[in-house]
Formats: C-alpha cells, structure tokens, sequence
C-alpha cells in the first residue's frame, strides 16, 4: 500500500512534540531579539515546515526569506561543497539573522552558509536548528547552533520538511527511514 508510515522504522519525534518544541523556541527566540531587527533566513527545502511553525510562536515584528543551498554528495551524506542556488533578495546589512535549518548533521552546510553571511554586515548571525545529530559532527566544523529542537540519533530521518530523494517532506512527524529504502 502506498503509505508513506510503512518505509519508517520508529518515530523520533511526534506531533505534539513538535509542537511544544515551536513554542518553547519560539518563546525563547522572542525574549533574544526584542528590540532587535529580526531577520529570518529559512535553508531550502528542509526548512520550511519547521520555519512556518517556528515564526508563528514569535511575538517581534519580522521578516522571512530563504536561501537556497545545493551540497554535492551522495543521497543520505552531503559532501560539505555548498552552492548557492538561490541567493536572498536583500541586504541583510544591520539586521539580526537567524539561519533556520531542518537538521545539523556533519555542520558543513550551516558552517559554510553562515561564514558567507557574515562577510555581508549583518548585526549578528545565529543558527536554529530543529534536530543535531552531535555524534556525526565533522572535526573542523566550529559551528555551535544557538538554538536546537532536540538531538536525534546517527539514523536518517525524515518528516516535517526533511527528505529522502525528495519525499517524505509531507510526513507530519519525524520518523527513522528503514534502512532497506536507502541501502
Ligand atoms: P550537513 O552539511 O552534513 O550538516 O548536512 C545538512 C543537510 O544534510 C541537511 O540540511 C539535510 O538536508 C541533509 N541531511 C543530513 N542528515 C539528514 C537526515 O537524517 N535526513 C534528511 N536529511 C539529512
Ligand atoms: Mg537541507
């Protein structure tokens, strides 16, 4: 049967718990920035369920846009060779930017992504993530996210915007992809 719950093997990170992670970031995201000229850039695809959700527990005046980034590598590793595929439609010069990404796994992506940004004068670059795998982060990476949904672990997963070869985005959760779909 086509269902898209029968190519996973656990569920990380349900509904409600997705729920309470947007509200708890998003509160604490509200207290950071009061006063500040928030600027949210959400990483495509992966990004954007978790962005709309995240945004709308915000109570500051803000603005939204999305880079698009494509990383060479194989289907469940990215090589850390980032390419910008669509760049942001402003100056960020003397706003706030928050980077909002789907999942932090070697870091390469955010670390590259965040190191162009700064090179443009914003006011300040910090990192939300809504899932890290710690354990896969690569050696020369320094990048230290300033907010996290939680940690999950070494498995690919997918849901709430992450992917396998471009589906699973839909799925409302966060689910482990057995492992038979992607070996
Ligand atoms: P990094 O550059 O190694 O940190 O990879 C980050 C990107 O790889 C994320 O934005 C995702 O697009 C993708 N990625 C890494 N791990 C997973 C996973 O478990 N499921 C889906 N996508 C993943
Ligand atoms: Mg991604």
């Amino acid at each position: 049967m086509a269902n898209l719950a029968n190519d996973i093997s656990e569920v990380l990170v349900t509904e409600e718990e997705l729920r309470e992670i947007n509200k708890r970031l998003g509160a604490q995201i509200t207290k950071d920035f009061e006063g500040k000229k928030l600027f949210i850039v959400g990483i495509l695809k992966g990004s954007i369920y978790f962005m709309t959700d995240l945004t709308r527990n915000i109570d500051l005046p803000l603005e939204i846009d999305f880079l698009g980034v494509s990383s060479y590598g194989s289907s469940t590793r990215t090589s850390g060779q980032v390419k910008i595929v669509k760049d942001l439609d402003k100056s960020i010069e003397g706003y706030d930017v928050l980077l909002i990404e789907d999942i932090l796994d070697t870091g390469r992506t955010l670390d590259y992504v965040s190191d162009m940004l700064k090179t443009r004068k914003a006011n300040s670059i910090s990192v939300c993530t809504l899932l890290d795998k710690p354990a896969r982060r690569a050696p020369d990476v320094d990048l230290v996210p300033e907010y996290v949904g939680c940690d999950v672990p070494d498995e690919f997963v997918v849901g709430y915007g992450l992917d396998y070869d471009q589906k699973y985005r839909n799925l409302p959760y966060i689910g482990a992809l057995k492992r038979e779909i992607y070996e």
